[in-house]
Order: structure tokens, then sequence, then C-alpha cells
């Protein structure tokens, strides 16, 4: 694949998640303007199909690995210090919807959730921490859950409150190294999550409160989180970019 634009040529990006959706789509964006990617996924089938879907030759490393499970983080870490010897970029996504009502909420569940939306994002930031350049750029992938109050949401949208949080704790304590840190906020975004999790009636209901009046593409996110870590926002740190087609902002309802 040739790249179009030199906004990432020679920087090396980590994207957690990146066999899938939103993970996948940034890795195709930042492969096309110049950048090396490093992909992690659980699922070895599933890595080997996004190597083949990038076709980006030796600028694809695809690492398998659970990014809430620190042993696998350090052999992330190991191989990205071997090949690359730095990064640049940290796109930290991998992460699951997890919806029910409150008082359904086991400890079980509340541990699953807990260790890849939030674990997961706040662990692999730390041990890549010392692969970092200075003036690297991490973004986070959060929800536009941590917005907003709604049914089923009380667990999901702490864990991506919580790592909005954390953007913003290490925009000032990564600040000296010159590092950003900032995180993006999808509203509804048509990417195999959200099909698995939503049913037709939530389907449709998402695409009516958007004043956008359709639900995202996992392109539109790639978008943001390729501007984000660009320096074209060398002067935006420890902020939440929420994508959502006004959702959050901006009622399709009449306000009277
Ligand atoms: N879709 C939406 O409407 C929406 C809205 C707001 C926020 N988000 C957030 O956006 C992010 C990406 O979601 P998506 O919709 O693009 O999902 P997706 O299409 O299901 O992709 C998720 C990716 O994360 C990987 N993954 C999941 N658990 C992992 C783990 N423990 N360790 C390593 N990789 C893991 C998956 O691969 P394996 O399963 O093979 O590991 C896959 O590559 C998530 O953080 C999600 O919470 C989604």
């Amino acid at each position: 694949m040739r790249a179009r634009s030199s906004r990432f040529n020679d920087k090396i990006a980590l994207i957690t998640g990146g066999t899938s959706g939103m993970g996948l789509a940034t890795a195709h964006r930042l492969l096309a303007e110049g950048a090396h990617v490093v992909i992690t996924g659980r699922d070895k089938t599933r890595l080997d199909a996004a190597v083949e879907e990038l076709n980006g030759g030796d600028r694809v490393l695809a690492m398998p690995g659970d990014a809430a499970n620190l042993a696998d983080l350090d052999a992330l870490t190991a191989a990205i210090q071997d090949r690359y010897g730095r990064l640049d970029v940290v796109f930290a996504n991998a992460g699951i919807g997890a919806f029910q009502p409150y008082t359904d909420v086991t400890e079980a569940e509340f541990y699953r959730v807990v260790d890849i939306n939030f674990k997961a994002a706040f662990f692999t930031i730390q041990k890549t921490l010392p692969l970092l350049a200075d003036h690297a750029a991490i973004v986070i992938n959060a929800s536009f859950a941590l917005h907003r109050g709604g049914p089923g949401a009380a667990l999901y949208s702490a864990t991506k409150a919580a790592v909005h949080n954390l953007a913003r704790t290490l925009a000032a304590e990564l600040a000296p190294k010159g590092i950003r840190v900032n995180s993006v906020s999808p509203g509804y975004t048509a990417t195999p999550a959200f099909y698995a999790e939503a049913s037709a009636e939530v389907q449709a209901a998402a695409v009516a409160a958007v004043a956008a009046n359709r639900i995202g593409t996992a392109d539109d996110i790639a978008a943001a989180v390729a501007f984000l870590a660009s320096d074209e926002a060398s002067y935006i740190n420890g902020q939440d970019l929420t994508i959502d087609g006004g959702l959050v902002a901006a009622t399709p309802a009449p306000m009277v």
C-alpha cells in the first residue's frame, strides 16, 4: 500500500484490538498515511485475516494477546522494542460493550468488563511507556456513554468515564516528555460489536436519536483518531473528542 500523505511517515503506531471495527479502520488509515502499524487481538485467525486485508507488507506487525493480560503486554512491548525500538502513537482501543440492568451486574461480570475496558488501557499505556518517543500521542477509545446516563449502562459507562479520566491524568504526568493523551468518544458506530449487541429495534432507535440521522462508521472514528494522533493536534491534550453525529449535544426531538 502506498502512503497518500506524510502525516505519519515512518511513525510507529500501536493499535490494540486492531482486527475489527474502529481498530482495523484506524490501522488502514494510519498505514495509508505512512505509518508502520502494530495490531493486537486475541484471535489468531482474525489477526491473520486483518494482516491480509491491510496488505501493508513489512509495515504491519500482528501480535496475538489479551490487552488485559500483563504478560501479554510485556511480550508485545518486547516485540515492538525488538522490531522498531520506539513507539510514536498508541491507540488503546480494545474494549467491549456490556449492557445489563444495574441490579443484574455480578462480581464476575464487573471484573470481566473492568478488565478489558479499563485495566487493559491502563496497563497498555504503562507497559509501552518506556518505548514512547518524546512528543508521542496516546488516544484512548472511550464512548459517548461517559457523557450521559442510560438504562443498562452503569458498568460500561463507568469504565469509559474511567479511561477518559486516565487520559486527563496522564496528559499532566506525561507532559514533561511532550506526550499528549486524549480520548475519543464514539457514538453508535457500525462495527461488528454494535451489530452483535444491538437488536433491530435498538439499531432503529439509535439512528433516530442522532441529529445526523445515521450512525457512525468505523472510518468516522479512524479519521478523528488520526487527527488527535497527528501533529495537527499538537495543542490538544487531556480532551475527549466526541464523534457521534450530534447524539450527545443535539437532540432531534423538539425542545418544546
Ligand atoms: N461500536 C460502537 O457503537 C462503540 C461505541 C462507543 C465506543 N465503542 C468502543 O470502541 C472500541 C472498539 O469497538 P468496536 O465497536 O470497533 O469493536 P469490535 O469490532 O468488536 O472490535 C474490537 C477489537 O478489540 C479486540 N479485543 C477485544 N477484547 C480484547 C482483549 N481483551 N485484548 C485484545 N484485543 C481485544 C477484538 O479482537 P479479539 O476479540 O480477537 O480479541 C477486536 O479486534 C471499544 O473500546 C468499544 O467499547 C464502540
